[in-house]
């Protein structure tokens, strides 16, 4: 069984992704309404809300939890994996980010290559990055995306209100406008630090997982000529070849001794620590119709 974390409602859009790929493959999502949003939170209370739901989707069984969420991988991320998970008794289980692939895909240079590459294509290109506050502040899509390919020029922009308008249910319209300002923001940046000639960028990154909710109203107010990057597809497309070569965490279905002796669990679940007629009340993605759980609220 593979978990699935988010501050709330964004990991749903990797979770579907992932969902829709791994047909033989259980999953189980823990969505911290209780607490979102991460994204203006301090570093420290990121770190720990982290590490209190990867630890819960652990005693729950998740041999894998992938953080669907950029903030906590941007923040909390490297130190779980390398600091909190081999001294916990956890080990031999696995956190992922999803920072990773998206860089992946951004510089089309695998992760491991940390030296300066040149594709030809990416000899002039910008990429926006929008994302959480706490996520740009950290630089990590930056110096990420820098070190392999110099040339990218990235202009980040912090959403700060976007994660916690979207988990609030707010209007289609209050939305936009708000959409509509960040871009214009992003695109004045752009065209102040002179970042590219016509002053756009040719690629953005949504770099929160709530983002893709409202995709197509980034995809409106971008220029047209603006390609947008596919997180929650990323992310699976990545997993996948993770799962081919770590097999240890890709138990099928048929034999999952747990979903053997419960075979009445559907494969995909929703835990939440926040209020769950709440949660279940609101119409995400057609995720509106599973049930979902209430875990500890003291995450
Ligand atoms: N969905 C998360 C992300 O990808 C967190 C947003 C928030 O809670 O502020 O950053």
């Amino acid at each position: 069984m593979i978990g699935v974390f988010d501050s709330g409602h964004g990991g749903l859009t990797v979770l579907k992704a992932l969902a829709d790929q791994f047909t033989t493959q259980e999953f189980l999502y823990l969505g911290d309404h209780a607490n979102a949003p991460y994204g203006n939170r301090p570093s420290d209370e990121v770190v720990e809300l982290t590490r209190a739901g990867v630890e819960l989707l652990f005693e729950k069984g998740c041999r894998l939890v992938l953080l669907g969420c950029n903030t906590a991988t941007s923040i909390a991320c490297r130190s779980l994996q390398q600091d909190w998970l081999p001294a916990s008794p956890w080990m031999g289980r696995n956190i992922l980010g999803i920072i990773a692939p998206t860089v992946e895909v951004a510089t089309q240079t695998s992760w491991g290559v940390t030296e300066p590459q040149y594709p030809q294509m990416y000899k002039t290109d910008v990429i926006a990055v929008f994302a959480t506050q706490r996520t740009i502040e950290s630089g990590v899509f930056q110096e990420e995306i820098s070190k392999r390919c110099p040339r990218i020029r990235i202009v980040g922009q912090a959403c700060p209100q976007l994660a916690g308008m979207i988990e609030a249910g707010k209007s289609e319209a209050e939305l936009e406008a708000l959409v509509a300002s960040y871009v214009d923001e992003m695109l004045a940046a752009a065209s102040e630090a002179g970042a590219c000639a016509d002053g756009q960028p040719h690629y953005a990154i949504l770099g929160c997982t709530h983002y893709p909710l409202v995709e197509h109203l980034f995809a409106k107010h971008l220029p047209k000529t603006c390609r947008l990057l596919s997180q929650p597809r990323i992310v699976a497309d990545s997993l996948e070849h993770y799962l081919a070569r770590h097999t240890e965490y890709a138990t099928p279905l048929a034999v999952e001794g747990v979903r053997q002796a419960s075979s009445t669990l559907p494969r995909v679940r929703l835990l939440t620590t926040g209020n769950l007629a709440e949660v279940e009340a609101r119409q995400f993605m057609g995720w509106s119709d599973r049930p979902c759980f209430a875990a500890p609220t003291s995450l």
